[in-house]
Order: structure tokens, then C-alpha cells, then sequence
């Protein structure tokens, strides 16, 4: 995950990012750089590796503005050398940037076409010239950021200094975290609390869509739709802690909210988004051509992404794929074919019975592969292979950015093996990559909901049972949307295949019962249809997450629909999770429920 820093003041700032970029080298990173102004031209020093080759640059070849940024990066797009390091720079502007360009490929061509030079193999460079593009054409800094922004697709965070703009730092944010420092003649733009921790302990952080104006004496916030913003500004205790809520109530809410970065950083560790190709990070102890069958298992919401990954093993890399929840796999004296593939999905690493289900798997001669998030765990270590997830330390007890992490790595390996087998053509593969590649701005769209599913949560808190029904990946997603609500809000809940409705649980719809539907427009939504005019007719109350289509194709009386942006169906799980996790959250919020620490849970279940 990269780390932007940015200070505009009145005495030179070089060493100040560096010191505050140090704080940010947890996130991970492959290469740094800083840019400032001298003399009011645009300077930049940029170096391969840790932030100690920066600083050794930085010493031979001090930086003096009193305006800069700097940058530590996680290679996406192109390799981890000097010249791909941000800042990426014009001769107008420079930029650093979290994040992914999605539609950079379609702007590179268009910029190109206008003239413009490209220099590296980054997305973020075309944020440089669709700026400078702007400002050539007569704009002010400001005005060409403002216009730049809405073309921008995906999840990022940007910060810009301009040539011949000594006071003028710039700030966007958008599925990706960025705050702003207030100091005494001095502003400040990080990625996080903790890299302004040495400065201040005053902060504001914006909101999802925001952009900020920022001089030596203040900020100047604006909203998506490029209207001035007020946003409080916030004391914080970073210097102390490593982890903290930012301007969250619940540790729930925060990893929520930071699933379009963490899923983005997950993605760019598998694909080459460059390219368009699945890369695995590590050699397999198996060729994935010779594989008859995968045996994948888990708990709780690990085990719910291991169901939704069963459909993408078996699509795309056409591998029938056996799954079962650890406490009972461990149990069952399962037959395995010797050299067979185990697939074990823990957040944690640490759950007792996965535990179990890996070494039972290890005696029958299986190749052991772990989805995990803590990669010293138990699991990681006794693993074949280790596949991370890069969802960060989870503190929630509700498990949210590790599923959607896990469906990310889960996505990348189906993907993968499907092009080893030679079940996925290059092109299909490059087709589901670019999938792949759109869920984290999807996953920030979604957040453009939640005030709805906010007013939802007020009626869904009344309720007694709730009934969670979907198809395809959206089947296990609706057994998880019903885990979530009954852990956090102690709600009932059951998630069930919209087909089985009328094999029992239709018994139990009537007017009190709200029915949550998950389906978007892809090629079984028709058979969904006709679940939800069962419902429809004995009174239950339907509530639809679906696109628009869906919405307009289905003549269903829903009692709310919560629309989702259109999206290729093969992975539209991962971008879906968004909203069930926060209808569970608000609804709990609203019942006035311990959200992160639910009664009679533990974050990690090390006993049977
Ligand atoms: C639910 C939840 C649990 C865990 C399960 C497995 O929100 O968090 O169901 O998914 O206990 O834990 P890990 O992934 O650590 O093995």
C-alpha cells in the first residue's frame, strides 16, 4: 500500500517528509521519492528500495522548498525502479498517488494523441498530464485539478505542488485514505494520522470524493461535485497508537471503509496490471495442470469466501472443487487423491479446527496452500505456500476487509490456474484481470450508499428474523450477510440458495419479514425474479441490492432497493459484500450493540 506525505510551509520540508514517510514504511513499499519547489521550479529525488537509499540521495542532493511531497510505493503498474518511483512530474506539476487508475490505458491514448510524452509504465502519470492537459489550456492549478478529478476512475488518493506555486498543496481522495494536518504556518496531507503524528495531533480527514486546497494557513475543502465542504477537525492519539479509528466510530466501520485500498493492494500483489495477466508471487509445489480436484476449507466467514472461490475454481480453471467447514472436514475421514490440492482460508491463522483440517490434509499427502492474513501464524507456517492476504491488521471481531481480501486472492488463483490449465484463453484471462482490477472503484461506489442503508437499518432494527437469499456467488454471500447481521446486531438470520426457497423457508414469510435479496442482472437474475414474486405474494418485504437493471426488469413491489453501479457479473461478490456488511453494521449501530466486540465472540478461535 503506498504512502503520500505533503507539507506546504515557509522553511524546507524535504526532511520532514522523509521523517514522516518513515512512519509509513509499515504499509509496504518498494521505492520513494520527494518532490518540492526551488527557486519555484518543480525538483524531484527518487530512489529504488528503502527509504535509506532516498535519504543518501537526498544528501548528496538536498532538497530546500518550503513546499513538497513525497511518496512511498507499492509497485501496481510497472516495475519497482527509479523512474516508475513518484513523484511522476510535468514540467506544470507534480503528483504522488495511492491507488489505481482504472481507465489510465484509454487516457494515456488520448493524452498521447493531444502530444503529450509518456516517460514510465505507471497509471499515476497520466494524472500529470490530464492535469497539465488543463492547465495548458489557460486553467489556474486549482481549476485543472477540479477538472481532471471527475475523469479519474477507480480507488486513489492524490497530492500535487505546482511549478511557480511555492503556497499551493492539493489533495484528492477517493476509496483511498487521505488527512489533512493543521500546524501553525505549516498544513500537512498524509496518508494516514500516523504520518502526521510528528507534526500534529489536529487533523480532518476527508471524505470519500473530497479534494483539498491547502497553503501555509489553511485549508479549503470540497465535495465530489466541487462545492465547498466543512469537515470537523478531530484530535488524535497516532503518536501512541499504531492502530487507530480514524474518524470512525467502530474499527468495523474503518476496515469497511478501507476495503477499496487493501483489496487494490491484495490485486496488485497477483496481477501484473500492466499487462493484464495473473502473476503469482511465489513458485507452486505443484503444476496446476496435473491438479484433479481441489479440497478447500475453513470457518465462519473464511469458509464463506471458500465457497464463493468453489464457483470461480470451477469455471474458470474447470477443477471440481470439494468444500467443507473445518470443524466437520477434520472429522469426517475424508478420502483424498495423494498429490491432491488444500486449499485452508483463516484471517487470523490461528483457527483451531482449519488448524486441524491443514495437518489432517498434510498426513493424506495434499499439497497445503493457505489463504491468510497473519503470515506468521500457525497456518502460514505450516503451509506449502502461503497466499497473503494484504487486508492489514483486522480488529473488528466481524471479519470485512479479510473476506473481501480473500476473495481477491481467491479470484486471482481461480484465474490463474484457469490460464496454467489452458481452460482461460489470454484473452479471456486479460478480460476477468481487468475484472479484477475495477472492484476496488466499485467497492468505493458502493460507499455512495450508505446514508440509505443507514435510514434502512432504522426498520431492519425492528425486526425479528431476516431472511438473506442470492444465486451463484451471491448464495454463499447471502450466508454471510445473514452471519454478519445475527454476530453484530444478534438479529436471526439465514442466508439460503433463492432456490430453495420453496423447499421450507418460504413457511416462514409474512409481513413482518424482511427479505434481502442479492442480485444483480447477470444470467440467472430471471430465476431470482420469480423467488422474489414468491415473497412478493405472501407480503414479505423485499429489500433488492441490484443494479439498475435488476431494479427496472424485475415489476417486483420492493420495500427499498439499494442500487449498485453496473458491473461484469463474474466477481460482483466482492463489490456486493460492501453494502451487506454495512446494512449489519448500521443495523447494530442503531440497536445500540457492541459492534466491534459482539457478546460471546472471540477474534480468534484457537479451541474446538
Ligand atoms: C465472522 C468471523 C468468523 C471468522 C472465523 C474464522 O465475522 O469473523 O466467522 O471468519 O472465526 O476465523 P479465521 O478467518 O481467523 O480462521
Amino acid at each position: 500500500m503506498c504512502g503520500i506525505v505533503g507539507i506546504v510551509g515557509a522553511s524546507p520540508v524535504a526532511e520532514q517528509i522523509v521523517e514522516s514517510l518513515r512512519r509509513l514504511e509499515y504499509r509496504g513499499y518498494d521505492s520513494a521519492g520527494v518532490a518540492t519547489l526551488e527557486n519555484g521550479r518543480l525538483t524531484r529525488v527518487r530512489a529504488e528500495g528503502k527509504l535509506k537509499n532516498l535519504a543518501a540521495k537526498l544528501q548528496e542532493h538536498p532538497l530546500k522548498g518550503a513546499v513538497g511531497i513525497g511518496h512511498t510505493r507499492w509497485a501496481t503498474h510497472g516495475r519497482p525502479t527509479e523512474n516508475n518511483a513518484h513523484p511522476h512530474a510535468t514540467d506544470r506539476v507534480a503528483v504522488v498517488h495511492n491507488g489505481i487508475i482504472e481507465n489510465f490505458r484509454e487516457l494515456r491514448e488520448e493524452l498521447t494523441a493531444r502530444g503529450h510524452v509518456f516517460k514510465t509504465e505507471t497509471d499515476t502519470e497520466v494524472v500529470a498530464h490530464l492535469v497539465t492537459d488543463e492547465m495548458q489550456k489557460g486553467h489556474s492549478a486549482r481549476d485543472a485539478v477540479a477538472a481532471a478529478l471527475p475523469r479519474l476512475r477507480g480507488a486513489f488518493a492524490l497530492a500535487f505542488i505546482f511549478n511557480g506555486e511555492p503556497d499551493l498543496l492539493i489533495g484528492a481522495r477517493q476509496g483511498a485514505p487521505l488527512a489533512v494536518g493543521w500546524g501553525e504556518g505549516e498544513m500537512y496531507l498524509g496518508s494516514d494520522a500516523l504520518a502526521l503524528a510528528p507534526f500534529t495531533n489536529t487533523i480532518t480527514y476527508l471524505d470519500d470524493g473530497d479534494w483539498v486546497v491547502l497553503t501555509p494557513k489553511g485549508a479549503q475543502f470540497f465535495d465530489a461535485s466541487g462545492l465547498p465542504a466543512r469537515r470537523a477537525k478531530v484530535q488524535t492519539q497516532a503518536s501512541a497508537f499504531l492502530v487507530d479509528k480514524g474518524n470512525h466510530r467502530h474499527f468495523m466501520a474503518k476496515e469497511i471503509h478501507e476495503q477499496p485500498e487493501v483489496v487494490g493492494r491484495t490485486l496488485a500483489h497477483y496481477l501484473d496490471m500492466s499487462s493484464g495477466a495473473v502473476r503469482l508471487p511465489f513458485e507452486l509445489p505443484f503444476d496446476p495442470k496435473t491438479l484433479t480436484r481441489i479440497t478447500i476449507s475453513a470457518c465462519g466467514t473464511a469458509y464463506y469466501a471458500g465457497l464463493i472461490a468453489k464457483y470461480w475454481f470451477e469455471r474458470y480453471a474447470r477443477l471440481p472443487v470439494e468444500i467443507d467447514v473445518a470443524s466437520e472436514f477434520r472429522y469426517r475421514d475424508a478420502p483424498m487423491v495423494d498429490g491432491g490440492l488444500m486449499i485452508v482460508v483463516s484471517q487470523s491463522g490461528e483457527t483451531a479446527d482449519t488448524l486441524a483440517a491443514l495437518r489432517y490434509a498434510k498426513e493424506q499427502g495434499q499439497h497445503i496452500l493457505s489463504v491468510v492474513n497473519v503470515q506468521t501464524s500457525t497456518i502460514a507456517r505450516e503451509s506449502d505456500v502461503v497466499a497473503a492476504t494484504l487486508a492489514g491488521p483486522e480488529i473488528g471481531v466481524a471479519s470485512t476487509k479479510a473476506f473481501t481480501c480473500q476473495l481477491a486472492v481467491l479470484a486471482c488463483l481461480a484465474v490463474g490456474f484457469g490460464s496454467a490449465r489452458g481452460a482461460l484463453d489470454a484473452t479471456r484471462e486479460a478480460e476477468l484481470v481487468a475484472d479484477l482490477i475495477s472492484m476496488p472503484g466499485l467497492m468505493a461506489e458502493a460507499f455512495k450508499r450508505e446514508p440509505q442503508i443507514e435510514a434502512l437499518a432504522r426498520d431492519l432494527a425492528k425486526a425479528k428474523d431476516v431472511l438473506y437469499l442470492g444465486r451463484g456467488t451471491n448464495y454463499p454471500l447471502a450466508l454471510e450477510g445473514a452471519l454478519k447481521l445475527k454476530e453484530i446486531s444478534y438479529i436471526h438470520a439465514e442466508g439460503y440458495a433463492a432456490g430453495e426457497l420453496k423447499h421450507g423457508p418460504i413457511a416462514l414469510i409474512d409481513e413482518a419479514m424482511p427479505v434481502i435479496v442479492l442480485a444483480p442482472f447477470d444470467a440467472v437474475f430471471e430465476k431470482t425474479v420469480s423467488n422474489m414474486q414468491e415473497v412478493a405474494a405472501r407480503g414479505g418485504k423485499i429489500v433488492l441490492i441490484g443494479d439498475a437493471r435488476a431494479k427496472h426488469e424485475s415489476a417486483v413491489p420492493f420495500f427499498a432497493t439499494i442500487a449498485m453501479p453496473d458491473m461484469a457479473p463474474d466477481f460482483a461478490a466482492i463489490p456486493y459484500a460492501v453494502p451487506v456488511q454495512m446494512l449489519a453494521y448500521h443495523t447494530a449501530v442503531v440497536m445500540g450493540k457492541d459492534v466491534d466486540q459482539p457478546r460471546n465472540l472471540a477474534k480468534s478461535v484457537t479451541v474446538e
